[in-house]
């Protein structure tokens, strides 16, 4: 078929986010062609990603076609549909049923359940046991329902309920424990109510807006000024920075997505990562009472964590010389949404980057260290989950998790202390314990595409021969060489880590060029046992650290529709248990965030920290950030003693 003049002339790469003109005719498109109606809904729409080969052949000028992937429920019969429309030939080239699945559940389900729930007679009747009339101060959240084996074939939510008390504008603070309200989503009305008895609701406050609370004193101004501007280029979805320069693009379900990183090595760019991206989560609770036990949300696969970023616009979540890009997406309704400033890019000061003090010549040299912040905040009802990417002079990226907001509650009565959970107030407001588990697929290629693998650790050399003095350690390195060999969880005391290397090229010692994934903070394990429920569906979690061979389609730990299945992802690409010497090689990391609630995380939570670093390990011949110029301005270069 002919290429026309489309609006795909306009994008310049083929990994640039639809425009929202694209988005618009591609909807209008497939709603034309498929004849869809009022009771289809998008559950995410974004551009269908071109082959990596293709990609990596492009170079500038080169005709390429442009395509959306949608995903579409049809609410008159619960069916789910994978929708490929090309904006080239302005057609749907592929449209399959994919039986049996549950696409993620998307923001209007979020407003037409509570709705629901506020008109169920059943419902208004157990939010009268517990004293509330007045259904205008009710918050229903549509949990996801799971896979129990006990309710197959229907769209459905868990949904959990609060109630807004006075003026604190925070419902989390006022739980409807006990209750759970089984909502069909297509139907759009409740199946069932679950009431395991009344519980008081707690009503002391849990505002955290400043509502006249004073606020402390003694801050003076600290101002971040860039007179010159940021020391960053962008070229449309392309951006370069010291000697970085990736492409960046953002989908419902992942979020920002980083592609074709690379880092240029005296003229020559040097390709570390074609993509990475957040792939899933789940959030697994650890209280086994009647409303708490089934909470589990796959915030990626069953909410469309992309689709809930915030817009940047309101406050202040970056400083300095900002530049923000749009999200472009879909509405369940198909109608396209610009989520503007959805991302920030800027740079910051990042303390000390390198130093040395010549004691005997009494001269130093310092250097601080910048780096460049790509990041974008998720709120998934209560919590906020920041994603900052951070990328160094010295050839180090780091992924930075924020977890922020408020943390999911429930009551247990006055005068009760809950066993698994932290007591928030005296009204028996408590905080389950619960994990956060992030999963983050990382197609590596350094130098190429052509990589291997290595686990590596350091151990102790036995008593012996090699070791007579006993003070001999060393750092061991083993080749994985089959995904049924890439499946391990971190280690501290052994420093464990995995390194990365070109099976092309080599350093200045001989050495492979490599890269080496390494936790930046500590990592856990889930708690659940290994037959119950959500081990089957979260099977990614029981390891930290997984290697797949790549395939395109392999993208999501827990599977591609993980709402209401019973497992897939991770664990299933692995029993193919593919080569992985030599190949073009996928890694998958497991950021497992341990959360045994404070008092200090209520009524709003301090952001708490979970993150991993890529770092160049025998990538450069040499320290890369050694020519950053010395400091200039207030700072002093001759560091003499006084
Ligand atoms: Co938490």
């Amino acid at each position: 078929m002919a290429m026309t003049e489309r609006p795909a002339a306009l994008a310049d790469h083929p990994l640039a986010p639809l425009t929202l003109e694209e988005v618009r005719e591609a909807v209008g498109i497939v709603r034309e062609e498929r004849d869809l109606g009022p009771r289809h809904r998008f559950a995410g729409l974004t551009l269908n990603e071109p082959p990596k080969e293709d990609v990596l052949a492009f170079e500038d000028g080169d005709a390429f076609e442009r395509e959306a992937f949608a995903v579409i429920l049809d609410g008159n019969d619960g069916s789910t549909y994978e929708a490929v429309i090309s904006l080239t030939q302005g057609a749907v080239t592929s449209w399959t049923h994919v039986p049996n699945v549950q696409p993620p559940i998307v923001l209007e389900e979020f407003d037409e359940c509570e709705a629901a729930c506020k008109e169920s007679p059943e419902f208004q009747e157990a939010l009268r046991k517990r004293g509330i009339e007045d259904m205008d101060r009710v918050l229903v959240d549509p949990w996801s329902a799971g896979s129990y084996g006990d309710e197959e074939g229907r769209r459905l939510s868990r949904a959990l309920t609060w109630v807004y008390v006075e003026d604190d504008h925070n419902a989390y603070a006022h739980p409807v424990d006990n209750l759970v309200t089984i909502v069909d989503l297509n139907e759009m009305e409740v199946v069932r109510v679950e009431d395991h008895g009344v519980v008081p609701i707690p009503l002391e406050s849990g505002a955290y807006e400043p509502n006249g609370r004073p606020t402390r004193a003694g801050l003076k101004p600290l101002e971040i000024t860039q007179p010159e501007g940021p020391s960053f280029e962008i070229d449309g979805h392309e951006i370069r920075w010291q000697k970085w320069s990736f492409r960046i693009g953002f989908t419902p379900r992942e979020g920002l997505v980083l592609y074709t990183v690379g880092y240029d090595d005296g003229g020559r760019v040097r390709p570390v990562l074609y993509r990475a991206s957040l792939s899933e989560m789940v959030v697994p609770y650890g209280d086994p009472r009647p409303g708490q036990w089934r909470k589990n949300a796959f915030d990626a696969g069953e909410y469309n964590v992309g689709a809930l970023a915030n817009s940047l616009e309101l406050g202040c979540d970056c400083l300095g010389e900002i530049r923000y890009f749009d999200a472009v997406m879909v509405n369940g309704a198909g109608d396209p949404v610009q989520n503007k400033n959805a991302v920030c890019l800027h740079e910051e000061d990042a303390g000390l980057g390198w130093k040395h003090y010549d004691m005997r010549a009494d001269t130093a040299e310092v250097r601080r260290s910048r780096r460049l912040v790509v990041s974008f905040i998720a709120t998934v009802a209560n919590y906020e989950y920041g994603f900052y990417w951070n990328f160094y002079q010295d050839g180090t990226i780091e992924f930075d998790g924020k977890l922020t907001g408020i943390v999911s509650t429930g009551a247990v009565g006055p005068d009760v202390k809950p066993t698994h959970g932290q007591l928030l107030n005296k009204d028996g407001l408590y905080g389950p314990i619960h994990q956060h588990f992030m999963n983050f697929r990382l197609d590596l290629d350094l130098d190429g595409r052509d990589n291997r693998i290595y686990e590596v650790h350091t151990e102790a050399v036995p008593p012996g021969d090699a070791n007579p003095r006993g003070n001999a350690y060393l750092s061991k390195s083993t080749l994985l060489e089959r995904e049924s060999e890439a499946q391990h969880t971190v280690d501290a005391m052994s420093a464990r880590h995995w390194r990365v290397e070109s099976t092309e090229t080599t350093n200045k010692v001989g050495e492979p060029c490599a890269y080496r994934l390494i936790p930046l903070s500590a990592n856990v394990l889930p708690f659940f046992q290994p037959d119950s429920a959500v081990a089957g569906r979260a099977g990614f979690a029981t390891r930290h650290f997984w290697a797949t061979r790549f395939s395109q389609d392999e993208r999501h730990a827990a599977g591609t529709y993980p709402n209401q299945n019973p497992g897939d992802g991770l664990p299933k690409y692995v029993e193919q248990d593919r080569p992985l010497e030599g190949e073009d090689v996928v890694v998958w990391y497991t950021l497992g965030a341990h959360h045994v609630v404070r008092l200090e995380d209520w009524p709003v939570m301090p952001v708490q920290h979970a993150g991993f670093k890529l770092e160049p390990v025998g990538f450069f011949d040499e320290n890369p950030a050694l020519d950053v110029p010395p400091p200039e301005g207030h700072c002093h270069h001759d560091a003499r003693r006084a």
